[in-house]
């Protein structure tokens, strides 16, 4: 009786803190810019976790057309009145931050059988690293299947609209990057 009291107790206390567990996850990316398939991503995995860190990654190496801190900035500046959001610029490994801010779950986007590969062997490589993080993906609506930073990019330096591909002041700081570098 003493036993099954005690189990009991434990039971309580342990679904207890099961159901009072912040769900947190980790969305990163170079996001030089943020599209709108991101922000459907975010909007998306803001269903399944209560909280999402959106990682930054700051790579000298890459060159991005924005700053590690423009590019935060912009992403801040657009899930402004969205709580459960946390907007941080990370460098070294991925599996790091991850450990270091108490998650385990990782947020990724695939948009076609393209992305496929290159998200595999990154899936695996991260698991090699740490066995105890886990890569969600997730796919985008239709619409934004096509979309990429570089494509962006590209069609902004050509002159082209992103008129629904981008969020607005994105496409805005893009104008004027793109007229600083020509
Ligand atoms: O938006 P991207 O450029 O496809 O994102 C790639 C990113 C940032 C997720 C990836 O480059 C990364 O995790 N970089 C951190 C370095 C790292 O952990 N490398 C080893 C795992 S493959």
């Amino acid at each position: 009786m003493f036993f099954d009291n005690t189990i009991n107790k434990s039971t309580r206390i342990i679904s207890y803190a099961l159901c009072n567990m912040e769900r947190k996850a980790v969305y990163p990316g170079s996001f030089d810019p943020i599209t709108n398939g991101h922000v459907d991503i975010i909007e998306r995995g803001l269903k399944i976790f209560d909280r999402i860190i959106i990682a930054v990654l700051e790579n000298p190496k890459k060159q991005p057309l924005f700053s590690t801190k423009e590019r935060v900035r912009m992403i801040q500046d657009i899930f402004l009145d969205q709580k459960r959001i946390e907007v941080k610029a990370f460098d070294g490994l991925l599996v790091d931050f991850v450990r270091e801010n108490s998650a385990t779950i990782v947020i990724r986007g695939l948009r076609a059988l393209s992305d496929f590969e290159y998200e595999f062997q990154m899936t695996l490589m991260n698991r090699q690293l740490n066995p105890d993080i886990e890569t969600l993906f997730m796919m985008p609506s239709i619409s934004y299947s096509f979309l990429s930073s570089n494509l962006v990019k590209e069609v902004s330096m050509l002159g082209g609209s992103l008129s629904g591909l981008v969020p607005e002041e994105v496409e805005k700081k893009l104008r004027k990057s793109i007229q600083r570098t020509q």
